[in-house]
């Protein structure tokens, strides 16, 4: 009989664009202060695009991420991009990237689970792979929130930030690689966080582009109390999927919307702090790109070595949540 598969994560990429927006720079456009924005969300710094297409970061962090796993554009079977801001409307974001990486061969879809998008796509990826389905699949978690934010609203502007992390997803027979992924979604929340406009309800329009419709408008505050309690009931879902308690964790990633959620969640787990990854201070809320960035430089600092107990757990709109369970 065959062996039991896991899907283990064998390439590692990110990029974030070069140009960088402060909350001082914040202050000169909005009515705002640095010592808000960094006592209540943890904030300093956001990377946003000039120029840049997400195809453009995403196919950056997907190359970084194929010669980590030392495959060519053309070995991959499967290319799934998370994001809330593809390009266009037609064709999705994977398509572009696949033309970019040369990947022929690959199915390419995009996938829309806005802030736990990655963890949604690191799911889909383990069941083509634990199937035995696919060999070689691209996940990447790419967002450009820089288009969809409104700069007059403060309430939103100060929060959100562009980027892209990619990992490449290989079959093993070791005892490693993704343990358990629990998924969940609520639409009964879907006014707290969206953007009304520019999909097929209120298509774009000279009207809908002066009332502001095609930006992003979330009441925070409400939020934030589901934020903390979903982030918590994923990551204990996906840690007693694994047949684990927090003890073994060694690192845990929640989606990087801000720091008392994140100090919040790991308050209700119980976790270390130091077992706590965070950098919404350098690059804001990534929505699904965060959890992905957050992974890569866990990782390129040494926070999560060979063995490692690693838990995603993210929460957006939709509202969605969900976690992931790694050994490294
Ligand atoms: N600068 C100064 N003052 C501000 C700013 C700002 N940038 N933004 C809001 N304020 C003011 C408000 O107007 C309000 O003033 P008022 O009391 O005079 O009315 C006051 O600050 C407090 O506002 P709250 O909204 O209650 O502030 P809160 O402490 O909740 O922080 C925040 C707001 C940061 C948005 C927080 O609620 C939050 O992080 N929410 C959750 C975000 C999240 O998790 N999103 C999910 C994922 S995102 C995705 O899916 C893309």
């Amino acid at each position: 009989m065959n062996k039991k598969l896991s899907a283990c994560i064998t390439g590692l990429g990110m990029c974030v664009p070069p140009k960088i927006l402060t909350n001082a720079d914040l202050e000169k456009m909005v009515d705002t202060s640095d010592e808000w924005i960094a006592q209540r969300t943890g904030i300093k710094e956001r990377h946003l695009v000039n120029g840049q297409t997400l195809s453009d970061l995403a196919g950056i962090a997907a190359e970084e991420a194929l010669q980590g796993a030392n495959l060519q554009g053309k070995d991959l079977d499967l290319i799934i991009v998370s994001t809330t801001t593809p390009d266009m409307q037609l064709p999705s974001a994977s398509c572009l990237v696949q033309k970019k990486l040369g990947a022929k061969k690959a199915a390419c879809f995009d996938l829309a689970a806005a802030c736990t998008g990655f963890i949604y796509a690191l799911s889909v990826a383990n069941q083509f792979i634990i199937s035995g389905a696919y060999k070689n699949i691209l996940v990447i978690a790419a967002e450009v929130l820089s288009a969809i934010t409104d700069w007059q609203d403060r309430n939103t502007c100060v929060l959100f930030g562009d980027g892209a992390g990619a990992v490449v997803l290989q079959p093993t027979t070791e005892k490693k690689g993704i343990i358990s992924t629990y998924l969940a979604a609520d639409g009964s929340f879907s006014d707290f966080l969206e953007v009304p406009a520019g999909g097929s309800r209120q298509p774009a329009s000279i009207e809908t582009v002066q009332q502001r419709q095609h930006f992003l408008k979330m009441k925070g505050n409400e939020t934030f109390k589901v934020a903390v309690r979903m982030l918590e009931e994923a990551a204990s879902k996906a840690v007693s999927l694994a047949g684990l308690n927090y003890k073994d964790v060694d690192c845990l990633i929640p989606h990087q919307a801000n720091i008392r959620i994140i100090k919040a969640t790991a308050k209700r787990i119980g976790l270390d702090e130091n077992k706590v990854f965070v950098n919404v201070d350098k690059y804001g809320n990534m929505s699904s790109a965060s959890t992905a960035v957050g992974l890569y430089e866990a990782v390129k600092q040494g926070k999560i070595k060979e063995g490692s107990i690693v838990v995603l757990t993210a929460f957006g709109s939709g509202f969605t949540w969900g976690a992931c369970v790694i050994k490294w």
